[in-house]
């Protein structure tokens, strides 16, 4: 079966400018590729138009992905050390546990694509554990912190290449570099997409089904997900991990201001407006807001917009998912269970997942018109 096809058909390689490197360029050893930009059919989604938009919703609302610029980015990292902030703790345990499972259904020479890779900590567990993984492909929308944090993997994974991709992971079906896992670049060894850190939480169930789908098809049949799922509805534990005492999480979330003021030339006053985490038991999810203190005005691009005293911007969710609500919403996206670990306290899930044969049937189909 030609997987290689399929995926370079709905993905044409376009042009690349010279100074960046192909992947099938020698390379210097030790030193990561150079960042891969994309070149998306379809606009980029715009900070300034999701910003616009999202403050004359009726519930003000700005995509979470906003949030990780670079500063947000460390604050993030710093999040995940904090004693409260249990996924973190709890799902890197999981991983040391059963890295060598995984690794073992995933086979010799894996090529691992890691969706929001961050600071890439995790996969450190994973790529130790596997058996002389060929390639690892981090998708991050930061760039600098991207860089910085893959800089070190070649040196520490003797032969693995690093191929790290600038870009918003959501868009995973038109990112032509994606292309680089086929034939060429990358022999046969299982495509594994890790997606660790509950972010799978930060959408809607409808949302994270659509997502789920579109990354099987990118990477094609007989791939294997890693995901991070948070088991936690105790409004206690939840909510001492998104609003930690050190205010932490309050500065991550009011970064997003600072950035609007940066990037926007807006007006935000950052004292103007503080963080709140909500449980919401109906829809089993954790809700981030900026609460405005007062009424007030903003000016964002040269256009007023009004705050109520106590109205919200609402920044994130992160959804809570038991086992088998998880397992239910992976199937409606073409996954089917194939392991499942839980930490001690049974606060966090690692599914492994494969392409469901039907996953499996519909490339074919793709193959045969
Ligand atoms: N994926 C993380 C989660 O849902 C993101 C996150 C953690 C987060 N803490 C946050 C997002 C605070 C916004 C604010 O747990």
């Amino acid at each position: 079966m030609n997987k290689s096809s399929a995926i370079s058909e709905r993905n044409p390689v376009r042009p690349r400018p010279m100074h960046m490197r192909r992947a099938g360029d020698a390379m210097p050893a030790h030193t990561p590729e150079p960042l891969l930009r994309p070149t998306p059919a379809r606009p980029a989604p715009s900070f300034e138009r999701d910003v616009m938009l999202g403050l004359t919703l009726r519930q003000k609302a700005i995509p979470a992905t906003w949030l990780y610029d670079h500063r947000g980015s460390e604050l993030f990292e710093q999040i995940t050390r904090l004693d409260a902030y249990y996924p973190a703790r709890n799902e890197t345990r999981i991983l040391e546990q059963c890295a060598a499972q995984i690794a073992e259904a995933a086979g010799p020479r894996a090529v691992v694509i890691e969706l929001g890779s961050g600071s890439s900590r995790k996969t450190r567990l994973l790529l130790a554990a596997l058996d002389t993984p060929q390639a690892y492909l981090p998708i991050d929308i930061s760039e600098q912190f991207l860089a910085e944090s893959v800089a070190e993997l070649p040196s520490q994974f003797a032969g693995l290449r690093v191929l790290p991709i600038v870009a918003d992971f959501t868009r995973i079906e038109s990112l032509p570099e994606l292309a680089l896992i086929d034939g060429g670049a990358c022999e046969n060894g299982r495509r594994v997409v890790f997606f660790p850190g509950s972010t799978i939480g930060n959408f809607t169930p409808d949302e994270a089904i659509g997502l789920l789908k579109r990354v099987g098809q990118a990477v094609g049949p007989d791939a294997l997900l890693v995901v991070g799922a948070d088991t936690t509805q105790d409004p206690g534990v939840l909510l001492a991990a998104y609003d930690d005492r050190d205010g932490v999480t309050a500065a991550f979330n009011l970064n997003l201001l600072a950035r609007i003021n940066r990037e926007l030339g807006a007006d935000f006053s950052p004292t103007a407006f503080v963080h709140e985490a909500r449980f919401n038991a109906e829809q089993q999810r954790v809700e981030m807001h900026l609460v405005s203190l007062y009424t007030q005005r903003v000016t964002v691009c040269g256009h007023p917009f009004q705050f109520a005293m106590g109205e919200s911007i609402h920044t994130e969710n992160s959804y809570k998912y038991s086992l088998l609500k998880f397992q239910h919403l992976a199937a409606r996206a073409g996954w089917s269970h194939r392991q499942l670990w839980m930490d001690g306290q049974s606060r966090f899930a690692v599914h492994v997942l494969e392409s469901s044969q039907a996953g499996a049937l519909r490339e074919r189909n793709v193959m045969i018109r």
